[in-house]
Formats: C-alpha cells, sequence, structure tokens
C-alpha cells in the first residue's frame, strides 16, 4: 500500500494503462480484460488488474493534469514496480487534418510547466515517448485501420485557458493536439528508466470546435486501449 495506491504488493501489474477517468478504468478493464479483479478505490481513483492475451495487466485513473498523473504515477513505478506505462486519453485536435475520433501518438509533449520544472531549473528537457511503444502502437494503428498522426502534442496546465495565444502558438508549431499529462509521464519515465506512451482519442476540437457526441465516446475510445494493448505486448498473439 502507498498514500494514495492501496493495492496489495504483486497486485499491479509491470504494464499499467493510465486513463485520465477512473470510470474509464473500469469500462476497459471490464470491457478489455480477463479475470478482473479491483486493486485500489482510494479517493475513488479505481484500478484493476486483469490479464490480456494471458499477460497481466493493470488499467489505473490517473486523475485530471501533471500533478495527479504525477502522484499516481512515481507511487507504480517506484513501489509497485511498474516498467511500461501507457496513457490513454482524450485531447483537443489543434490541426486541420486532425478529426475528431482521430487517434494521436505522443511523440514528444511540449508544456508551459510540468511538477518537474523545479528539477529540471534552467534545462528545457525535451520529454519523448518510448520508441518501442511507439513504433508498436504505430504498426498497431495502421494494421487497424485507425486514423492515426504520430508527432508533437502539448501538455497544458490549465483547462480554462486565458492564453489564447500560446493555443494559436501551438498550432503554427505544428502541435497535433492539447491535453494535460502526457508531458509529466515522460520526465518520469525517462527519469526512472521505464517506457512510457500517450495514445491519445481526439475528442474536441481547437479549430472546428466541434466536440464527440458522448454516445460515440466508447467506441472511438476503444481502439485507443486496443492499441495501447498490442502496443505493451507486441507479438503476443491470442490463443
Ligand atoms: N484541452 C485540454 N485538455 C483536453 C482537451 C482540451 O481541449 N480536450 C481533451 N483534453
Amino acid at each position: 500500500m502507498t498514500i494514495h495506491i492501496g493495492a496489495n504488493p504483486g497486485d499491479i501489474a509491470e504494464t499499467v494503462l493510465l486513463p485520465g477517468d477512473p470510470y474509464r478504468a473500469r469500462w476497459a478493464a471490464e470491457t478489455f480484460l480477463d479475470d478482473v479483479k479491483l486493486v485500489n478505490d482510494v479517493r475513488g481513483m479505481l484500478g484493476y488488474t486483469g490479464t490480456w492475451r494471458g499477460q497481466p495487466v493493470t488499467i489505473q485513473g490517473s486523475g485530471m493534469g501533471m500533478p495527479s498523473l504525477s502522484i499516481y504515477a512515481n507511487e507504480l513505478i517506484r513501489d509497485y514496480g511498474a516498467r511500461t506505462l501507457i496513457r490513454i486519453g482524450s485531447c483537443g485536435g489543434m490541426q486541420p487534418q486532425v478529426k475528431i475520433r482521430d487517434v494521436i501518438l505522443a511523440m514528444t509533449a511540449s508544456s508551459i510547466s510540468t511538477p518537474s520544472r523545479g528539477i529540471f531549473r534552467e534545462l528545457n528537457f525535451a520529454p519523448c515517448a518510448d520508441w518501442s511503444l511507439l513504433s508498436a502502437a504505430h504498426a498497431a494503428a495502421t494494421v487497424r485501420g485507425v486514423p492515426l498522426h504520430v508527432g508533437g502534442i502539448y501538455s497544458a496546465d490549465v483547462f480554462y485557458d486565458e492564453r489564447p495565444d500560446l493555443n494559436e502558438l501551438m498550432i503554427r508549431h505544428s502541435i497535433l493536439g492539447v491535453e494535460m499529462e502526457a508531458a509529466e509521464l515522460y520526465n518520469l519515465a525517462a527519469r526512472h528508466g521505464v517506457r512510457a506512451l500517450a495514445v491519445l482519442t481526439v475528442s474536441d476540437h481547437l479549430i472546428t470546435q466541434e466536440a464527440l457526441p458522448a454516445s460515440d465516446r466508447e467506441k472511438s475510445f476503444g481502439s485507443m486501449v486496443q492499441i495501447a494493448l498490442e502496443a505493451a505486448f507486441e507479438g503476443v498473439h491470442d490463443g
């Protein structure tokens, strides 16, 4: 047990999927995993462990924003031995070619600040995805025919942004989408020598102002979960 995770030692798999929303953790675990067991419900931040194609997997809610994700990722890595962490989340599209429901693989994550800022001080560290996960996720999405974009994203500190010029700047610098967690996940993975990737579904669009209807969310998010699982266990087949 840690301060924020009530799981027993050994209850958490080396591979962890991290949706922001704890209810999405429950949905993904019940939909995609076998032999599912609830391993954490401290603060309602649900975590489940089960198996996928016989491989142990944990799906743990991370909460919204980098400070919350940092708490869960730190405890998962340092106390429970997580070695592969894949964020599965939503993002706002920032380029005209990026459409609602498309999937983005975040190669890098720009930010104004992250919880690691105080550690890096003058260093502009470049948080980036693990290559083996990124290339495996790309292959999995391509086989599935999922509309896919690979490139830089923006991890924002605020959802209700009072600085529209920042979004414009990101758009002008080819940033594909905006979310609120990936940069710190990548910082932590680098610090602890583990693998990380953010697989994101475009749920709304900053240019067109479109938003994914609630009824379509599950199906669209399902592709993202499958891509994440196939990337984590590249080469593991059914049966
Ligand atoms: N901004 C920040 N985070 C998000 C967004 C957004 O527009 N959409 C989904 N996550």
